[in-house]
C-alpha cells in the first residue's frame, strides 16, 4: 500500500477538530481545556475518557485507549486506516493525494466490489427464474422478506453462466477471477465456481458483498457448502455472516448470538431473532471476538453438544478471554445431539430459543468446568495442575472486577493464591490539582513538547545541551528532530510516531497530563529549562576537565577551554 506522507497526515489532523469527530459519536462534556465522557472503549460510570482539542488526541485514564482522530475512527467505527483518512478528508474538504499505484489498487478493489454486487444481483434474478431453488427455500421456511434481507440467490447449473454474463472481456474476466468467483482446471480453462447452488452473499461492515457461500440443493451432493476463497476483499477469520443484517435490524445491539451455519442465521432472523451471526466455517478467531464485543456487550456462542462442539467452545473461550473488559459477558449454549439453531427455532420458536439462551452457561462456569475436566480437585496434585493451567489464561484477562472474581474463584477451588496486586489507574480527579510532581528537567522539557510540539521550533540549533549525558536526552533529541521535520505535527501524531518506542507508554502518560500553569508561559518555561540544561552541559564538561587535570594534567587547549567554560558559567550566574 502506498504510504500517505506525514505532512499530509499532519495537515489533515491540523484541519480536523477531534472534539467534533468524537463528539458526534460520544456525548462529550467540557472540562477546562478538555472534554470528557464515559469511555466508549470500556464500561465505566465515572468518565475517565478525555479529548483534547489542542493536543488533537484522546486518552482514557481507565483503559489506556488513546490516539488521534484517525485512530478514533479506526477503533470506534472500525474503519481501515485509509477509510478513516478519507472520512476525515471529506469532512474538511481536502483531497487525499494518491500515488498512481495506490489509485490503481483502489480502483481495482472498487471494481471487485462492483463485480461481486453484480454477481449477487445475477444470482437473485436466477433465483426468481428457478422454481426448484425457490421450492428449496420455501421448504426451509425462508420467506421473501428474508430472501431479500440476505440477498439470497441461486447460481444456475452450467459452467459459464456467471462467466458469460460478467466476464465479457479479458479485463473483466481477470477481475472476476480475482474475486474468487471462477475456478480453473488443469488445462487452464476457467469456469463458474458456483453451480446449481443456493447463494448466500457475505456482506462486510458497510454492507458490500465481499464473498459467497453456496449450498447444494440435493441432499447427497457434496461438498454441502462451497465458500469463496480468501481474496483481497475477503478474510474469513475477520468476517461474520449476518453482522451487517443484525446491525441494520437493531438500533442498538444488546447481544449477538454466534452460530455455525448460514442457515442458522437466516432461520433465526426468520423467527424474529435478529442478532445472529455465523463464523464462516472457522473457529472463533481473536478478530471475531473483538468484532463481536465491539458490536454488543453480551455474546452468546452456540455449539453442538458433542465433543467437537466443546472443543470449538474452548477455542472461543481462548479468543474472548483477553477481551473480557468489565461490562462484557460471554455465554455458551450447547444444543442437544442432532440439533442446530435452525432446527431448534423451527421447533420451539423464538421464545423457546430465548429460553435456552437464558439458561446458557456463563464464561466463568464453562471455564472452570473445562479446565478441571480431567483433574481431580480432591487431590493436591490435581489442584496444583488446575491452578497451573488456569493462571496463564486468567493472566490474559483485562484488569477489572471480572478478572478479580475469576482469580478469587480459582483460589477458592485450588487454595492457590493467584491474585496479583492490580495497579490503580491514575485518577483523573487528581490531574493538575496534585502538587506539581518533582520531575527531572529533561522530563519537563519533553512534557512541554508533548503539550505543544510546535514549541520545539523555538529552540536554536545546534542544541548545546545535546552533549549532556542524562537519561531521556536521546529521546528528547529524537522528539525535536521529528518536530523540525514536521512543524505542523500534533500531540496525537507525535505519539503515533513514537508508538513503537520503548518509552511510548511514558510519553502517552506525560502527554495526557494537563500541565499546570498558563499556556502563554510555556515558552518561557521551555527556555528556562533549556537554559538549565545548557548550564548542566557546561558543568559536565568542566567536571570532565577537572578529572583529567587530576588524572593526567591539562594541555594548553584544555586549559583554554576550561577558562572559557568558567567564564561562561559566571556570565550565566
Ligand atoms: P453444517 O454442516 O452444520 O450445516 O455446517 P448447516 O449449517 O446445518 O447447513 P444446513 O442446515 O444443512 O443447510 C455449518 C457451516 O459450516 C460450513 C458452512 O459455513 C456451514 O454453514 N460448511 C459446512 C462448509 O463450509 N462446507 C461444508 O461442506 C459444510
Ligand atoms: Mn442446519
Amino acid at each position: 500500500m502506498a504510504r500517505l506522507s506525514d505532512a499530509f497526515i499532519d495537515d489533515l489532523l491540523a484541519r480536523t477538530d477531534i472534539v467534533e469527530v468524537v463528539g458526534s459519536r460520544v456525548p462529550l462534556k467540557r472540562k477546562g481545556r478538555e472534554y470528557s465522557a464515559p469511555c466508549p472503549f470500556h464500561d465505566e460510570r465515572t468518565p475517565s475518557f478525555y479529548v483534547s482539542p489542542t493536543k488533537q488526541f484522546y486518552h482514557c485514564f481507565g483503559c489506556g485507549a488513546h490516539g488521534t482522530a484517525i485512530s478514533f475512527l479506526m477503533n470506534y467505527d472500525r474503519l481501515e486506516f485509509l477509510d478513516a483518512v478519507e472520512e476525515l478528508a471529506r469532512r474538511s474538504g481536502i483531497e487525499v493525494p494518491k500515488e498512481t499505484r495506490q489509485n490503481n489498487q483502489d480502483s481495482d478493489l472498487r471494481d471487485q466490489y462492483a463485480a461481486l454486487e453484480a454477481a449477487a444481483k445475477l444470482f437473485q434474478r436466477q433465483l426468481a427464474e428457478s422454481p426448484r431453488a425457490r421450492d428449496y427455500l420455501d421448504g426451509r421456511g425462508v420467506d421473501a422478506e428474508n430472501r431479500a434481507r440476505f440477498a439470497i440467490g441461486y447460481a444456475a447449473d452450467g459452467y459459464s453462466t456467471l462467466k458469460d454474463a460478467l466476464g465479457t472481456d479479458e479485463r473483466r474476466l481477470k477481475l472476476l477471477e480475482r474475486t474468487g468467483m471462477l475456478s480453473k482446471n488443469d488445462r487452464g480453462h476457467v469456469y463458474d465456481k458456483f453451480r446449481d447452488r443456493v447463494m448466500f452473499p457475505i456482506h462486510d461492515r458497510r454492507g458490500r458483498v465481499i464473498a459467497f457461500g453456496g449450498r447444494v440443493l440435493d441432499k447427497d451432493a457434496s461438498p454441502k457448502y462451497l465458500n469463496s476463497p480468501e481474496t483481497a476483499l475477503f478474510h474469513k477469520g475477520r468476517e461474520l455472516y449476518g453482522l451487517w443484517q443484525a446491525r441494520q435490524a437493531n438500533q442498538k445491539l444488546e447481544r449477538l448470538i454466534v452460530v455455525e451455519g448460514y442457515m442458522d442465521v437466516v432461520a433465526l432472523f426468520q423467527h424474529g431473532v435478529t442478532q445472529a451471526v455465523a463464523t464462516l466455517g472457522t473457529a472463533t478467531t481473536a478478530d471475531h471476538a473483538e468484532l463481536l464485543f465491539r458490536n454488543a456487550p453480551d455474546v452468546y456462542f452456540c455449539f453442538d453438544g458433542d465433543a467437537a462442539g466443546r472443543r470449538a467452545g474452548w477455542r472461543a473461550v481462548e479468543s474472548v478471554l483477553p477481551r473480557m473488559k468489565d461490562g462484557r459477558q460471554a455465554f455458551f449454549l450447547f444444543l442437544p445431539d442432532g440439533e442446530d439453531p435452525d432446527t431448534i427455532v423451527h421447533k420451539e420458536g423464538a421464545a423457546g430459543f430465548d429460553a435456552r439462551l437464558a439458561q446458557a452457561t456463563p464464561l466463568s462456569q464453562f471455564f472452570f468446568d473445562e479446565i478441571g475436566r480431567d483433574t481431580n480437585r480432591g487431590t493436591l496434585d490435581g489442584r496444583a495442575r488446575l491452578a497451573e493451567r488456569a493462571r496463564p489464561l486468567l493472566a490474559q484477562l483485562p484488569d477489572g472486577a471480572f478478572a478479580d472474581l475469576m482469580r478469587q474463584e480459582l483460589q477458592r477451588q485450588t487454595g492457590v493464591d493467584t491474585n496479583r496486586p492490580v495497579a490503580e489507574p491514575a485518577r483523573p480527579a487528581s490531574r493538575g490539582s496534585a502538587p506539581a510532581q518533582k520531575r527531572s528537567l529533561v522530563r519537563s522539557v519533553i512534557a512541554l513538547l508533548l503539550q505543544q510540539p510546535g514549541l520545539g521550533l523555538q529552540l536554536e540549533q545546534p542544541y548545546r545541551f545535546a552533549e549532556l549525558r542524562l537519561p531521556g536526552l536521546p529521546l528528547l533529541l529524537e522528539i525535536l528532530g521529528v518536530v523540525r521535520q514536521r512543524p505542523e505535527i500534533s500531540t496525537g501524531a507525535l505519539l503515533e510516531h513514537f508508538a513503537e518506542h520503548e518509552q511510548a507508554e511514558a510519553l502517552r502518560k506525560l502527554a495526557a497530563q494537563a500541565l499546570p500553569g498558563e499556556e502563554a508561559k510555556w515558552v518561557d518555561e521551555l527556555h528556562d529549562a533549556i537554559a538549565q540544561l545548557e548550564e548542566q552541559t557546561l558543568r559536565q564538561r568542566i567536571d570532565e576537565l577537572n578529572q583529567k587535570q587530576r588524572a593526567q594534567g591539562l594541555d594548553e587547549t584544555d586549559k583554554y577551554e576550561q577558562r572559557m567554560l568558567l567564564q561562561a558559567l559566571v556570565r550565566r550566574g
